[in-house]
């Protein structure tokens, strides 16, 4: 299959041309970073040439640590990030809330193109094809966050292969918040290699953004949106059930204890990669 162009769907520049001395263990080096709020942020870096990923999975990536007021020595401070760009991409993407005290990101909400960062090339995670059955419909729940491993998802060719349809909801405090979600969608939809993936009318692919503290065109939690019946109603969709419907959620603790009830009470159960089921959930990993 022919891959869609990276270049044209993300409208940046490239800056790797010079090998950089490498200096951290790991190192890869940051192309691109995009602030969308005072919270949220997207960057992307090189790709380690013997990294293979499945689409949903995360890695560790960080920074070394301040060092020891004692023995001056520095320590890596890393933690867990989903990778948000597909297995396809010749670079890596990663979608991150900024902590103002947060050990890692208060550091790594400053970084721009040409510093090094840490990335263990050892991909892992539930959020993967492989850990559900065959089904019709593929859902993806995110709050925050938690969309980055569906930004690589929505970017695999594989998703629209396997599914008929995909839906996306995507909830956040604000607007503001939705950007990085929706700049993506669109982008899809007007990238002409993805749009032969999304069908006639681009509707394979569903967005359905809500926000809770912020006046939107769609209001509310989507676990309320689900349990009071709104989201089938919008979407023209009978409900979910074990025989058709698939879903993937990442979020707050709150919202994957909250779905996988609403999940299990439509008759779905828990996935893992050694044993497929109807959902799997992973926790969105904050800095
Ligand atoms: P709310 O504003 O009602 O707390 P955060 O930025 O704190 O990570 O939250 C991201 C989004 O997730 C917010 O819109 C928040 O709604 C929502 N959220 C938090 N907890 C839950 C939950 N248990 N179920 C559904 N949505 C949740």
């Amino acid at each position: 299959m022919r891959q869609p162009d990276m270049n044209k769907m993300n409208e940046r520049t490239t800056v790797t041309d010079a090998a950089p001395i490498k200096t951290l263990p790991d190192a890869q080096t940051v192309t691109e970073v995009q602030h969308y709020t005072d919270r949220l942020f997207r960057f992307r870096v090189t790709r380690p040439a013997s990294l293979r990923f499945r689409s949903g999975e995360f890695v560790m990536i960080g920074l070394m640590g301040d060092p020891d007021p004692k023995t001056g020595r520095q320590k890596p401070l890393l933690r867990a990030y989903s990778i948000a760009s597909p297995s396809w991409d010749e670079e890596l993407e990663f979608y991150s809330i900024k902590v103002p005290d947060g050990p890692l990101t208060s550091k790594l909400q400053h970084i721009k193109p040409g510093d090094e960062l840490i990335l263990r090339p050892k991909p892992v995670g539930t959020l993967v094809h492989d850990a559900l059955l065959p089904g019709k419909r593929l859902w993806f729940f995110a709050t925050g966050t938690g969309i980055a491993p569906f930004a690589s998802l929505i970017r695999d060719p594989q998703t629209y292969e396997d599914y008929d349809q995909i839906i996306l909801t995507h909830t956040c405090r604000d607007v503001a918040e939705l950007t990085y979600g929706r700049e993506l969608v669109d982008s899809l939809k007007s990238d002409e290699m993805m749009q032969e993936l999304l069908g006639d009318g681009l509707n394979k692919l569903v967005y359905y953004p809500t926000t809770t503290r912020e006046e939107s065109p769609k209001m509310g939690r989507i676990t309320t949106l689900l349990e009071d019946g709104t989201v089938f109603k919008d979407l023209g969709i009978g409900g979910i059930t074990p025989e058709t419907d698939r879903a993937m959620v990442c979020g707050s603790m709150g919202l994957n204890t909250d779905i996988k009830r609403i999940l299990e009470g439509f008759g779905l159960h828990e996935g893992a990669n050694s044993e497929p089921a109807e959902y799997v959930v992973e926790k969105a990993f904050v800095g």
